[in-house]
């Protein structure tokens, strides 16, 4: 696909106005839908604090922000935004029927060559397809946050899925400088998630048990095996350390490990008691104003750190 080719956004919250940004930071046309003027707004804004930030940290130029900001059109208009795209990324909130009733309206508004994609972090894109009639054009395109930093795209193939689609979806997102990488089987949680997730289950499952308060399982991942997970991959480490070493501890201690398929009572009793983290000042730890801003700002100065380090690859 050229650079010229329009891409639509639609929902510009925490993930669709980053991604928006993505594209218009590399020449394309974007329109950004959501439901109103208010959050379309802020979404703008929000994209002009990350590139002053980006700009001021030696990732892209000051004189770019504007022009980038200029070619990202926001609307309430679905029809309007999509008629004429060539690529859409959904972004809208977490719920099955929403993605479902809106790639059945996307279907039916946008050219049949349109490829049609899902942020979704973990419904199977399959089942998000359901309603849709043309569901070899559907595809999931799983970023992570912030979009414009994490490079890692997951291009999950649906049942429906076209191979070619795909390949397209892929070749696009690596010419605005994103990491694609496929998922062949469309599955909860794809790839990303369900390592994620299984790594918080047992973070959780430790802090229940007794095992070690919070503060200290953290600690354990950042000062520990954290720091040679950019380096090395789970699966380079099991060959680095030897699969017959890695037979030996899986026989030994997966039986002891959590595998409880319902989420952990004590995060049901958190959310019950209203402890939701950042959001109400506690969760699994204590949280103030100023933690909460040092934490965000130790994220992004690692990230763009990082960015600017990997830049060449
Ligand atoms: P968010 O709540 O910040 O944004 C969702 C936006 O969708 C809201 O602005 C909402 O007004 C809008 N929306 C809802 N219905 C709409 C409609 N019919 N038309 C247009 N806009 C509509 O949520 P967030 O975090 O940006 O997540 C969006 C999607 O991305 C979800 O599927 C989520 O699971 C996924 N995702 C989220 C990540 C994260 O770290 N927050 C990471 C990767 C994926």
């Amino acid at each position: 696909m050229a650079n010229s080719e329009d891409i639509a956004i639609i929902g510009a919250g925490m993930m669709g106005h980053g991604i928006a940004q993505i594209f218009a930071a590399h020449g394309h046309q974007v329109s950004l839908v959501d439901v109103s003027d208010e959050i379309l707004a802020r979404a703008i804004e929000n994209m002009r604090v990350n590139l002053t930030l980006l700009a001021q940290s030696g990732i892209g130029r000051a004189e770019d922000i504007e022009p980038t900001i200029e070619r990202v059109r926001i609307t309430q208009d679905l029809k309007e935004a999509a008629s004429s795209a060539q690529f859409i990324i959904e972004a809208v909130s977490e719920e099955l029927e929403l993605k479902q009733r809106l790639f059945r309206d996307l279907d039916a508004i946008c050219p049949s060559d349109t490829i049609l994609t899902t942020n979704t972090s973990v419904i199977s894109i399959t089942e998000i397809a359901t309603k849709a009639a043309r569901r070899g054009r559907i595809v999931g395109t799983h970023f992570w946050n912030p979009p414009y930093l994490v490079p890692l795209v997951e291009v999950i193939k649906g049942e429906e899925t076209s191979p070619e689609v795909v390949d397209l979806t892929a070749d696009l997102l690596r010419s605005v400088g994103k990491h694609p990488v496929k998922v062949k089987k469309d599955v909860p949680g794809f790839v990303g998630n369900r390592l994620q997730h299984a790594l918080w289950r047992e973070a959780i499952s430790i802090v229940e048990q007794g095992i070690a308060d919070p503060a200290t399982v953290d600690e354990v991942v950042k000062k520990g095996f954290g720091i040679r997970l950019p380096v090395l991959g789970p699966l380079e480490n099991a060959d680095m350390v030897g699969l017959d070493l890695t037979l030996q501890i899986h026989d030994y201690i997966l039986k002891h490990i959590e595998r409880s398929t319902q989420p952990s009572p004590l995060l049901k009793q958190k959310v019950e008691e209203e402890e939701l983290g950042f959001k109400t000042g506690q969760g699994f730890q204590k949280w103030t104003p100023d933690t909460i801003e040092r934490c965000r700002r130790r994220l992004l100065e690692h990230l763009i750190i990082w960015n600017r380090d990997h830049r060449e690859d």
